[in-house]
């Protein structure tokens, strides 16, 4: 089947590029199409002809969001709209990605597939509106959101925690916010999966396992075999212009229907902090 593969530049999108074969696969970055030209975004998808379109670009710096929220609802929900309409168009199905954000992070169990949207950053609205607009405009879209997304070949939580740890006596990291980290390869294999075995509807994709950020970052400097120090500090004592929810660990029910399991997200840094090495 052919397969266009739109953020194909981003830690999610060379993943896919590189994990997916068998297939023919189409990528492209914000400099070859702009999702926010539906024009061009027609054009595109007219021209290919996919059979699955992943949506994995967006625009993700969730601070940056909240003092360009604009931009953010004209990337993050308006582009979607635009390929929606396109995929519909020329017959192709959308596989949509989506964030944990989405959530307010009230709750203290995983959250499943039907929880109630109460994002509480521009970023999450963008998306969580993202989410009703392509739902409406093509029910039998896939939607999986993700979470924490970690990976080679661009900025992410794990390299930032070794260059500080290299370079700083000791590092405080956010001890009250608990989520699922999830490696770009292991998130690519599942959509990969997915679009194989004809998904629609929401789908949560994370490694398993949870932790806070100060655990992931405690983990990175052990795996690594550094000895910096790693402080738990609170949310309040980092503010930061956009809320986080305080726990954000998506249930993997959605997942195992389709038969998907995810790796346990410690095995995944491992595999990650191999790949960074070679
Ligand atoms: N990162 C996380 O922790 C996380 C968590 C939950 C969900 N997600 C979701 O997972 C998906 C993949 O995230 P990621 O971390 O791989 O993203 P990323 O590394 O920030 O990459 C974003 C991609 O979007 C493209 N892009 C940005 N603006 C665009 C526009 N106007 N038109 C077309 N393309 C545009 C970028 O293209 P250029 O690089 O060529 O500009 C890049 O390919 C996103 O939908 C994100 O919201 C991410």
């Amino acid at each position: 089947m052919k397969v266009m593969i739109i953020g194909a530049t981003g830690l999610l999108g060379k993943a896919l590029l590189r994990e997916w074969r068998g297939d023919e696969v189409v990528g492209l970055g914000s400099g070859d199409l702009d999702i926010r030209d539906a024009g061009r975004v027609r054009e595109a998808v007219n021209a290919a002809q996919p059979k699955w379109i992943v949506l994995a670009a967006a625009f993700t710096d969730v601070d940056g969001c909240e003092s360009n929220s604009d931009l953010a609802f004209a990337v993050n929900r308006d582009g979607p709209v635009n390929v929606a309409q396109a995929a519909k168009n020329a017959g192709a199905r959308l596989l949509f990605l989506s964030s944990d954000y989405v959530f307010d992070g009230r709750k203290t169990t995983p959250y499943e597939t039907d929880d109630v949207r109460n994002p509480q950053s521009v970023y999450g609205r963008s998306k969580a509106e993202a989410e009703v607009r392509l739902l409406e405009e093509s029910p039998d879209c896939c939607i999986a959101r993700t979470s924490w997304l970690f990976g080679a070949g661009g900025k992410c939580f794990p390299d930032t925690i070794l260059k500080l740890a290299a370079s700083r006596p000791a590092l405080d990291v956010v001890d009250d916010q608990r989520g699922s980290p999830t490696y770009s390869v292991d998130l690519a294999r599942a959509i990969i999966d997915l679009c194989r075995k004809e998904a629609h509807g929401i789908v949560h994709a994370t490694n398993s396992g949870e932790c806070s950020w100060f655990e992931f970052a405690q983990e990175i400097v052990k795996a690594s075999g550094l000895t910096t120090p790693v402080r738990p500090v609170s949310s309040r004592q980092m503010a930061r212009p956009a809320p986080r929810p305080a726990y954000s660990v998506l249930s993997a029910k959605s997942l195992r229907r389709y038969g998907i399991e995810m790796p346990e997200w410690r095995h995944a840094l491992r595999h990650y902090l191999e790949e960074r090495k070679s």
